[in-house]
C-alpha cells in the first residue's frame, strides 16, 4: 500500500487517464474531453466565444454581484486577504467574473450583443455529497447587449441542445419570472408581511435572511422553514406589465422550438442579481442534487458592476453532475482511439532503432508511442492494449536485419511484414 499522508482536499477531486478502474465518470478525463468538445461545437454553432477570466477576483466583485445576504456570500466563499493585503476570492460563481472582464475590456465597442462563454473551476465551501463539491466545474454562456425573450429562448435552448446532444434523458426544464428590481421591492414587502408572525418558528437561518435579505428565505433548505412558506405570496403575482409579457413571449418562443418546460413560481434561485426570466434544468438521476444547470436574466448587474446600463441573460451547467446523470442513465458515449502505433522492442538494439524509428513516426504526423521497459512482447501487446492503439509494431533482430517490422493490427491480430521505408505510410492509412 503506498503511503496515503497526502489525499486531494475534502470535497475535491482528481480527473485522470481512462481506465477500466475509474468508476466514476467525473473522474475520466475522458468524459470530460467529450462533454467540452460538445459543449464548444455548440456554442459555435450558435454564435459563442470563448472568454477565460482568473480563477480568483477581488472578493467585492461577488459580494456586489451575487448579493450580500445570499448562501454564497454569507457561508461559501473561498476568501484570504494576499500577503499585499488585497481582499481576494477564488470564484464560487462565472457570471461576475465575465461581466467584470466584459466592462474592463469595453468589450460592447466591437461587439453590440456579445454572446461569450466559459469552461471554468468553481469554488463553494458547502458539505461534501453526492454531487455536491467544493471545487466543481461549471461550462456556462452570458449573453450580454440584448434584453428581448427571444435571446432567453436561444440560452435556454442552448443549454437544452446541449443536454440533447449528450443524450441525457428525463430532463425537467423549470421557468419562473422574477420581475424587475420595483416589483420585487413590492413583493418582498408582502413576504415579509406573510413571514412575520412565522418567525418564532422559523430556522435561525431564515430569521437572519427575514431581517438581511427576505427573498433569499425562499432558498432555505431546510424542510420545517419550505412548510412554515408553502402558503407565502408568489411572485408571479407581483409582476410588472412589461416583465408579464416578456415571460408570456418568451413561453411562446418555448412553444414553438417545441422545449417543453415547467412552470415554478417558488423558483427564486440564490442570487440577487436576476431579473425577470429565471430557469433551472433538473435530472432526477444525481441524488438530492438534482439542479444539472441555472441561469436567468440580470439587466440591472453590468451597470452596478461599473459598466453602461447593459442587459445580459446566462446560464451555468454542472459538468460533474452532468456526468454522474450520464452515467446513471448509461448513456453511450463514444469512446477515443489510442495512438495508430505502439512499438514494441524486442532486445537492446531493436530498442535503439525504435527510439529513432518513433521520432520519424510522429515528424511523420503518425501518432506513436513506445515500450520503455523492456519487458516480454505478451506484456507489451498488453499495454498496447490498455491504451487502445491501433497496432502494434514488433521489431526483433531478425526483422532489423531485413529492415522491416511486423505490424499487427490491434482489433483483428493479423500481423504483415512492412518495411521500415514504408511504415509511417502503412500506419497513416
Ligand atoms: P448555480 O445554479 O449556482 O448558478 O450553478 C450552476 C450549476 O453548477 C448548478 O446547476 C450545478 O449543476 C452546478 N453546481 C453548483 N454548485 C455545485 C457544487 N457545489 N458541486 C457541483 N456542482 C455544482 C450559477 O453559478 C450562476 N452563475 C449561473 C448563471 C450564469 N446565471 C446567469 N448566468
Amino acid at each position: 500500500m503506498p503511503d496515503m499522508r497526502y489525499v486531494a482536499p475534502k470535497g475535491t477531486h482528481d480527473i485522470l487517464p481512462a481506465g477500466n478502474d475509474r468508476k466514476d465518470w467525473a473522474d475520466d478525463i475522458e468524459k470530460w474531453h467529450w462533454l467540452e468538445s460538445v459543449f464548444q461545437d455548440l456554442c459555435a454553432r450558435y454564435g459563442y466565444e470563448e472568454v477565460r477570466t482568473p480563477t480568483f477576483e477581488a472578493t467585492e466583485l461577488f459580494k456586489r454581484a451575487v448579493g450580500e445576504g445570499t448562501d454564497i456570500v454569507n457561508k461559501e466563499m473561498y476568501s484570504f486577504v494576499t500577503k499585499g493585503g488585497d481582499d481576494i476570492t477564488l470564484r464560487p460563481e462565472g457570471t461576475a467574473p465575465t461581466l467584470r472582464a466584459y466592462v474592463q475590456n469595453r468589450v460592447w465597442i466591437e461587439r453590440p450583443v456579445a454572446k461569450l462563454y466559459y469552461v471554468a473551476s468553481i469554488f463553494r465551501y458547502e458539505r461534501q455529497q453526492k454531487g455536491r463539491y467544493r471545487q466543481h466545474h461549471q461550462v456556462g454562456v452570458e449573453a450580454l447587449g440584448a434584453q428581448g425573450p427571444d435571446i432567453d429562448a436561444e440560452v435556454i435552448s442552448l443549454a437544452m441542445a446541449f443536454f440533447r446532444a449528450l443524450g441525457i434523458p428525463r430532463l425537467t426544464l423549470k421557468l419562473n419570472s422574477v420581475g424587475t428590481v420595483e416589483s420585487r421591492v413590492r413583493y418582498v414587502a408582502a413576504l415579509r408581511e406573510f413571514a412575520e408572525p412565522l418567525l418564532p418558528k422559523m430556522s435561525a437561518d431564515n430569521q437572519r435572511r427575514f431581517a438581511e435579505n427576505a427573498l433569499r428565505m425562499l432558498d432555505s433548505k431546510e424542510e420545517r422553514d419550505q412548510e412554515l412558506l408553502v402558503d407565502a405570496p408568489l411572485l408571479t403575482d407581483y409582476l410588472d406589465d412589461d416583465s408579464r409579457t416578456h415571460f408570456d413571449k418568451l413561453r411562446g418562443y418555448l412553444d414553438a422550438f417545441g422545449v417543453s418546460y415547467e412552470i415554478d413560481p417558488r423558483l427564486v434561485r440564490g442570487f440577487d442579481y436576476y431579473t425577470r426570466t429565471a430557469f433551472e434544468i433538473q435530472s432526477p438521476d444525481v441524488g438530492s442534487q438534482s439542479a444539472l444547470a441555472g441561469g436567468g436574466r440580470y439587466d440591472r448587474l453590468i451597470e452596478d458592476l461599473g459598466g453602461p446600463a447593459t442587459p445580459g441573460i446566462g446560464f451555468g451547467l454542472g459538468i460533474e453532475r452532468t456526468l454522474i446523470a450520464l452515467q446513471t442513465a448509461q448513456v453511450d458515449v463514444p469512446s477515443v482511439s489510442g495512438p495508430a502505433a505502439f512499438l514494441c522492442p524486442l532486445g537492446a538494439s531493436a530498442r535503439d532503432a525504435c527510439v529513432t524509428l518513433l521520432a520519424q513516426l510522429r515528424d511523420s504526423g503518425v501518432s506513436a508511442d513506445m515500450d520503455y521497459t523492456g519487458r516480454k512482447l505478451k506484456v507489451m501487446l498488453e499495454q498496447a492494449d490498455r491504451i487502445r492503439a491501433r497496432n502494434a509494431v514488433i521489431l526483433g533482430d531478425s526483422e532489423l536485419a531485413e529492415g522491416i517490422a511486423q505490424v499487427r493490427n490491434m482489433t483483428t491480430k493479423e500481423q504483415t511484414p512492412v518495411p521500415l521505408k514504408e511504415l509511417a505510410q502503412a500506419l497513416l492509412m
